[in-house]
């Protein structure tokens, strides 16, 4: 008898060691231990025994059902602690899956490309903060309050006289007060105008530039400029100048250059003037020069201010700028 129930305790834990997932150890405690089990049977048959072998017999088959039990309870609790990647999840032959290397965002790119063509020609980069007050970004830049060219940006207004910067231009004089002419600064930056369609973003980025001294004409802005565009795009690309407005600077022009789509035959994108507006600039307005206590009857100088998301759309013929905001990999991975 005692023989019996050691072949059958040997036989499930044979099973029990040999048993790969949950179910299978489910199907041996069936097996062995269930109210129909071969231990249980076991148990029922010894009332059938002779009296004084029944104690025995009893202890033994409790203790094999007890040590089944705790059997196939630290098999399962085995097969949990396993992680599942262990348990039959990973192919080892499968290829690695490798993570992406990241790279500089369009905008950002071109953003140092303006700023490195600029400070080989002897402009130091010059910042500003982007919540600014009314004063920077209006007042001082020769926009009062009321004035109808406020109307031209729709502002952002944090408070009666906090405003997020509309453009990068309130940079010039917080440099004009710190600094003495003669300078030449560039200066990068995000700003904020309330607008959204396909060319206009409510956060977008401008540089602006600024150069003051003594003898400082409309000629050097044109021979800047040209250098600029020839070494931003190419040297067959041409720069028009046409008379516009801005407060703070006078005379004011606004840059087109030869559409880099057709080069001037005309197309959808220049809609077929052939030509495609870049920047803004002009000589600095006496006034703002007056502000930051600059001597105008010795000082002169010009300004600038360009889009850099423009600039990037013309160079790599992007035609929807809300793609820069999107961040899909399937358009960022391009650059
Ligand atoms: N601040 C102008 C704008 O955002 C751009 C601009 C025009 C900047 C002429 C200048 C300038 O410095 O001289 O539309």
């Amino acid at each position: 008898m005692e023989k019996t129930i050691d072949q059958i305790c040997a036989d499930a834990l044979k099973e029990i060691e040999t048993a790969k997932s949950k179910d299978s150890l489910n199907a041996v405690s069936l097996k062995y231990l269930s109210r129909k089990g071969i231990v249980t049977q076991f148990l029922r048959s010894i009332s059938k025994l002779p009296p004084e072998e029944r104690p025995k017999a009893g202890e033994r088959a409790n203790e094999t059902k007890r040590l089944l039990e705790k059997a196939v309870e630290d098999a399962i609790n085995s097969l949990d602690a396993r992680s599942p990647a262990a348990d039959s999840f990973i192919d080892v032959s499968l290829p690695g899956r490798s993570a992406l290397p990241g790279s500089l965002h369009p905008i950002t790119q071109i953003t140092r490309q303006i700023c490195d063509i600029f400070t080989r020609m002897g402009f130091d980069i010059a910042e500003g903060p982007e919540v600014e007050s009314d004063y920077y970004n209006f007042e001082a830049l020769n926009i009062p309050k009321y004035h109808p060219a406020r109307d031209m940006q729709d502002t952002f207004y944090v408070s009666d006289n906090i405003v997020l910067r509309t453009h990068t231009s309130p940079i010039q004089v917080r440099v004009m007060e710190k600094r003495k002419p003669p300078l030449k600064v560039i200066a990068p930056g995000k700003v904020y105008r309330s607008d959204s369609d396909i060319t206009h973003t409510p956060m977008f980025h401008q540089v602006e530039g600024l150069m003051v001294g003594e003898n400082i004409s409309f000629g050097n802005l044109k021979g800047i400029l040209s250098n600029f565009v020839h070494l931003m795009f190419d040297e067959k690309t041409s720069l028009r100048f046409r008379p516009s407005f801005f407060p703070f600077t006078e005379p004011s022009a606004e840059v087109d250059i030869l559409c880099v789509m057709c080069r001037g035959k005309g197309c959808r994108v220049c809609s077929h003037t052939g030509w495609l507006e870049v920047l803004g600039a002009g000589m600095v307005h006496p006034a703002v020069f007056e502000n930051v206590g600059y001597d105008t009857s010795r000082i002169t100088g010009f300004a600038f201010g360009m889009g850099v998301e423009r600039i990037t759309m013309l160079k790599y013929g992007i035609d929807d700028i809300r793609k820069f905001f999107e961040n899909d990999f399937r358009f960022l991975r391009q650059f």
